[in-house]
């Protein structure tokens, strides 16, 4: 074929044909676009200028809101200075720093950072620490993954693997073989209009023992949760049921892997969950917060234990056969030290702590409107579960998400006919109530 000639170059147009956009609907929303243009603080801009509230800090990413100047500054600064450094056999200044300060936030003996790009790839590097870890200390026969059903951990093989989401593994082949789910450990029968953590629920804990018996603890490696479920609607752990799974897995020699790619960096209210419940897991995955969503970055904290398993052999040979071209690229660094500078100075998750009572109180005031069965609350964030229409699972929740956007000017997530609201952490009282009110007028809209 002939290449193009200038002319036809020219012709070419930006139109939304080329753009396979991710877990989107795409005929539906290339029939009615929602482009975000720009965006600062609280707000994205669409193109024609309208302020929309974001309402869930970018993808549960943005926690100091979006475009803060020390972050940008730190970004354009960093590429001027360094672009890139190779991230094997090589490193650069701020991936030390950074994992010095992303460790101080750690709760315990979390004291190593590996670092990688996505809460999915922090999710397959845990699942593969895990693994190794059992393979250098001589037990190689600890290879089962238990995950929870429910739990998203992305969409690498290991996080849909140990993921608990029909439509995220059904189309994909086998997976990885020799995972088992831990029940779900939401109920609403028991747990409904929940704030905080359910009472109802920690005996859910306990379905570990049930596995262990069926499979052995000699055979499993690892179990993987998050600490709150965020993408299948925020879905709090009951009261206490942590703290089981912790005391299951150290009576079994199993490690426990808590997923903190929403819950880190200030959702509820402390840098990590881990340190919300004392408990304290063998490795943590973080991301999307780590620098408030401003460049691709995420990670594993790993125990020290963990680490020293690794720490044998010639001293010139790799003692981890993992990792990634962009582990701890500049930008992200950089991006993540203006961060986490601006978590500190702003003290914002002591303010996401303070405002939680107010976040819950305006959460169930949608309570009892049409259709609504369900509103959970947990630090910044809310799960609201709308009743499906007869015949159509998901038709509800895609017009509200809809609806907010084009008629209420406000960004919210939908899981199905489950909403989700989880604001910048920087959200003030009086926004909290604007964010619920239209939340309220989108659901009578589409009762
Ligand atoms: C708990 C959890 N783990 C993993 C991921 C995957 O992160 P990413 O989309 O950055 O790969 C997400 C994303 O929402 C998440 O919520």
């Amino acid at each position: 074929m002939a290449p193009p000639t200038a002319a036809a170059l020219a012709r070419q147009t930006n139109d939304l044909d080329a753009f396979w956009l991710p877990f989107t609907p795409n005929r539906a929303f290339k029939r009615a676009p929602r482009l975000i243009a720009r965006a600062k603080g609280m707000h994205y801009f669409t193109p024609d200028g309208r302020a929309v509230v974001d309402g869930l800090a970018g993808l549960w990413c943005s926690n100091a809101d979006h475009n803060r100047d020390p972050i940008v500054a730190a970004i354009r600064d960093q590429a001027a200075e360094l672009d890139y450094a190779a991230a094997f056999h090589f490193a650069h200044a701020k991936s030390f720093e950074l994992a010095s300060r992303v460790a101080a936030l750690a709760p315990g003996d979390l004291n190593r950072v590996f670092f990688c790009n996505s809460g999915s790839e922090a999710v397959d590097t845990a699942l593969k620490i895990a693994l190794a870890y059992h393979n250098v200390r001589g037990e190689g026969s600890r290879t089962r993954l238990i995950g929870r059903e429910r739990g998203y951990h992305g969409v690498g093989f290991g996080g849909i693997s140990v993921g608990g989401i029909v439509n995220n593994r059904k189309f994909f082949g086998t997976l990885l073989a020799g995972v088992d789910h831990l029940p779900a450990t939401y109920s609403r029968e028991h747990q409904a209009f929940s704030k905080g953590e359910p009472e109802w629920g920690a005996h859910l804990a306990d379905e570990l023992e049930r596995i262990v018996a069926l499979h052995s603890a000699s055979t499993i490696a690892a179990v993987i949760v998050e600490p709150m479920a965020g993408s299948t609607g925020v879905l709090a752990p009951p009261k206490g049921y942590l703290e089981r799974l912790r005391a299951i897995c150290d009576k079994h020699g199993i490690l426990l892997i808590f997923d903190e790619v929403i819950t880190g960096f200030g959702r509820l209210g402390h840098a990590f969950a881990a340190e919300r419940y004392g408990v304290t897991p063998d490795l943590l995955c973080f991301a999307k917060g780590v620098n408030s969503g401003a460049v691709p970055m995420g990670g594993v904290i790993a125990r020290e234990g963990v680490y020293e398993a690794f720490m044998h052999g010639p001293e010139h040979a790799i003692e981890l056969f993992h990792g990634y071209t962009y582990s701890a690229h500049p930008l992200a660094c950089a991006a993540g030290l203006a961060a986490l500078d601006l978590y500190r100075d702003e003290n914002l998750f002591e303010r996401a702590r303070r405002l939680e009572p107010r976040y819950a109180e305006a959460a169930m005031t949608l309570k009892g409107l049409p259709g609504v069965l369900d509103v959970r609350a947990i630090g910044i964030a809310a799960g609201i579960d709308l009743a499906p229409r007869p015949g159509g699972p998901g038709e509800r929740g895609y017009e509200a998400m809809e609806r907010a956007f084009h008629d209420e000017d406000l960004v919210i997530r939908i899981t199905g006919d489950t909403l989700a609201v989880a604001p910048p952490l920087i959200v003030s009282d009086d926004e909290i109530g604007q964010i619920f009110e239209k939340v309220a007028r989108v659901i009578r809209a589409v009762a």
